[in-house]
């Protein structure tokens, strides 16, 4: 499905994949499209549809809150129906040479172990080694799981076969926002949003999706 974004730069042209979100779309083709959580809750990577038709795969996100005006959508929630004109009010890049752009992936859920109370580590087992980028992170996908969710790499090998990661449970109180939970500060006692702030980098956050209780087979 082709897309066109017109940025307050420049314009730029890509396809997406059925079902793909227009920000997975963009940041696979190489294109810097603005966005910190990737997963709907913080509202940066808001844009408006000036043609065309989008699936929103998650009406009650809490990042529609900053939505203005009924052609505003969320680009990491929102699938392309049909080619769409999209308009961005951001400046927008293309990445270097060489970043490490968005690629989906299945893995293998390995080592699953229990750090503390509220704690687990484990890992995910690729099908082919990947680079990433210092802060960059990962979406997952499991079934009967609806969307993403992010996670931080704690390794930084280049090349990497495995991705450790580690998972703090979420109180039931807790925010929806992802970027204020305490799972966002698992591996790390700053301020809330540091991980996303870190995130917003040059450069764009790996993705991969994966279906780790499907093959889950924890060593
Ligand atoms: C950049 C980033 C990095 C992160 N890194 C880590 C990390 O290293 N370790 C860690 O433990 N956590 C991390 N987090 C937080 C993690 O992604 C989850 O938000 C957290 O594990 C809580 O998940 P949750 O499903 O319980 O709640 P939330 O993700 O806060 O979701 C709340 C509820 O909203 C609903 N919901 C969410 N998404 C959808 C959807 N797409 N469609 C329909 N309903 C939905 C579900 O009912 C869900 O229970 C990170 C978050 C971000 C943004
Ligand atoms: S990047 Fe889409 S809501 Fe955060």
């Amino acid at each position: 499905m082709r897309i066109q974004v017109n940025a307050r730069n420049r314009g730029y042209e890509f396809d997406a994949q059925p079902g793909q979100s227009v920000l997975y779309a963009g940041l696979s083709a190489g294109i810097e499209l603005p966005y910190e959580c990737a997963t709907g809750t913080c509202g940066t990577c808001k844009a408006k549809l000036v043609a065309g038709r989008v699936r929103d795969g998650w009406r009650e996100a809490p990042g529609r809150k900053y939505l203005k005006g009924g052609a505003e959508f969320l680009m990491c929630q929102c699938a392309p129906e049909e080619a769409l004109t999209v308009e961005v009010p951001d400046f927008v890049y293309a990445m270097e040479p060489g970043t490490c752009v968005p690629e989906a992936s299945t893995a293998t859920l390995r080592n699953v172990r229990r750090l503390t109370d509220d704690v687990i580590g484990f890992a995910l087992e690729l099908e082919a080694p990947r680079d990433f980028d210092a802060g960059q992170f990962v979406l997952l996908a499991a079934p009967g799981v609806p969307g993403y969710r992010a996670f931080s790499m704690s390794n930084f090998a280049r090349g990497a076969r495995r991705l450790e990661l580690i998972a703090k449970r979420k109180p039931r109180a807790a925010s929806r926002n992802g970027c204020s939970t305490p799972s966002a500060k698992a591996r790390s006692s700053s301020a809330s949003g540091l991980l996303a702030k870190r995130l917003s980098s040059r450069v764009s956050a790996r993705t991969f999706s994966s279906s780790p209780a499907a093959r889950a087979s924890p060593a």
